[in-house]
């Protein structure tokens, strides 16, 4: 079915793949082309020769931001800078393509395309957190960038970005983050995981366009451009995850959760008291408490182990499709590095080499989602 699309370009050293994700929309849509005037400088010659591209209010009759905004199916915005989302994020409509951008209601997706230190900025983080209630974010994800430099920023590409138009991803869950258990009100037994690996599943996941509900401890960062969900304690974890079971079709279940639940004590244990102990029991196993109400999701359940061992006994108890093993002896909690082996119940399927979290994100994916 042919659609009307707008294509809005922003002034990002990658805009030149604008040039190819025309090409590919205009093969079977009505695509216009409108641009910002800093976008218009990383665009070819060629390409401004061959197309008409919109930057300028003159270049119009009319009020254009009115007419092509109901023209308009969708809109794209591919690049998108750092400037652009923050403009449009707070309402700014200081040339064409933003004012058509405010006045438009229907299907946005925007691909941003920065410096990670730009994307990690605490305002960009918020306005894009803001914005993805009503917008499409399909990325960045983590790859070369400019200057030489590697980071989370980089576009997603021009194929991938029409995959994500045109052919409906999955929803999946990951849960990522320790797990804290109160010992009174105050205290919390919890344990050292980043939530790093989570995290950079979660990211690439949105890159590729599937649907994600991540599911975070509360002391660590949401992922910009995602459903966001907060735990504290397995109990909660346990609750979000049920309640986005609806439609689910693959649970990374990253989250590194408390082996031992504790019977909590009312109000501060008061130290003048003298000697005072815990409880702990044993936690229920979450995973397969999961997947016993759960038999069509997909389970890709994690291991953090001290030693390399194929733990087909742990995969099986789990009841999970695959298990991803990480030997915590070969890196330190919080390294942005990794090494994993995965399996199915039946035998090794990957084992990668020691890599950064993203790019083992990547493998896990490939080798999990068939
Ligand atoms: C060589 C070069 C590359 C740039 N690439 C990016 C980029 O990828 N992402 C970004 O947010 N800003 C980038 N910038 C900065 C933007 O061009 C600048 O913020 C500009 O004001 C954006 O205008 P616009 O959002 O109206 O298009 C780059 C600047 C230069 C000089």
């Amino acid at each position: 079915m042919s659609e009307n699309i707008l294509l809005g370009i922003t002034g990002s050293i990658a805009s030149s793949k604008s040039e190819v994700l025309f090409q590919l929309l205009n093969k079977q849509n009505n695509v216009e082309i409108f641009s910002t005037n800093e976008g218009l400088k990383y665009v070819s010659q060629d390409f401004q020769n061959e197309n008409t591209i919109y930057s300028s209010w003159d270049q119009l009759e009319g009020s254009p931001h009115i007419e092509y905004a109901r023209w308009a199916d969708k809109v794209i915005i591919y690049p998108a800078t750092a400037n652009f989302i923050s403009k449009y994020a707070h309402g700014l409509a200081d040339d064409l393509l933003l004012s058509t951008l405010l006045m438009f209601d229907k299907d946005i997706y925007i691909a941003p395309a920065m410096h990670e230190e730009m994307f990690m900025d605490k305002k960009i983080q918020e306005n894009i957190l803001n914005l993805s209630n009503k917008v499409t974010f399909c990325g960045p994800r983590f790859g070369n960038l400019d200057i030489g430099d590697q980071g989370i920023g980089r576009l997603v590409e021009p194929n991938e970005l029409f995959d994500i138009l045109y052919t409906k991803k999955d929803k999946v869950i990951v849960t990522s983050g320790p797990t804290s258990e109160y010992i009174d009100d105050v205290r919390v037994i919890t344990n050292k995981s980043s939530g790093k690996q989570g995290r950079a599943i979660a990211i690439e996941l949105m890159s590729q366009g599937y649907e994600v509900v991540y599911i975070h401890s509360k002391d660590i960062e949401p992922v910009a451009g995602v459903r966001n969900i907060i735990f504290e304690t397995s109990e909660d974890l346990l609750k979000a995850m049920d309640s986005e079971t609806n439609n689910l079709k693959h649970l990374f279940m990253v989250a590194a959760v408390s082996d031992f639940v504790i019977k909590k004590t009312k109000g501060k244990i008061d130290r003048s008291k003298g000697e005072a102990s815990i409880n702990l029991s044993p936690n229920i196993d979450i995973v397969k408490e999961y997947k016993l109400k759960n038999r069509d999701v997909n389970v890709i359940s994690f291991s953090a182990q001290t030693n390399n061992d194929l733990n087909f006994e742990k995969i099986k108890s789990k009841d999970s499709d695959y298990l991803v093993i990480n030997n915590l002896s070969d890196n330190y909690f919080g390294s942005d590095m990794n090494k994993v082996t995965i399996i199915n119940k039946s035998e090794k399927i990957y084992e990668s080499g020691d890599e950064n979290k993203h790019l083992i994100a990547q493998k896990i994916i490939q080798n999990t989602i068939i």
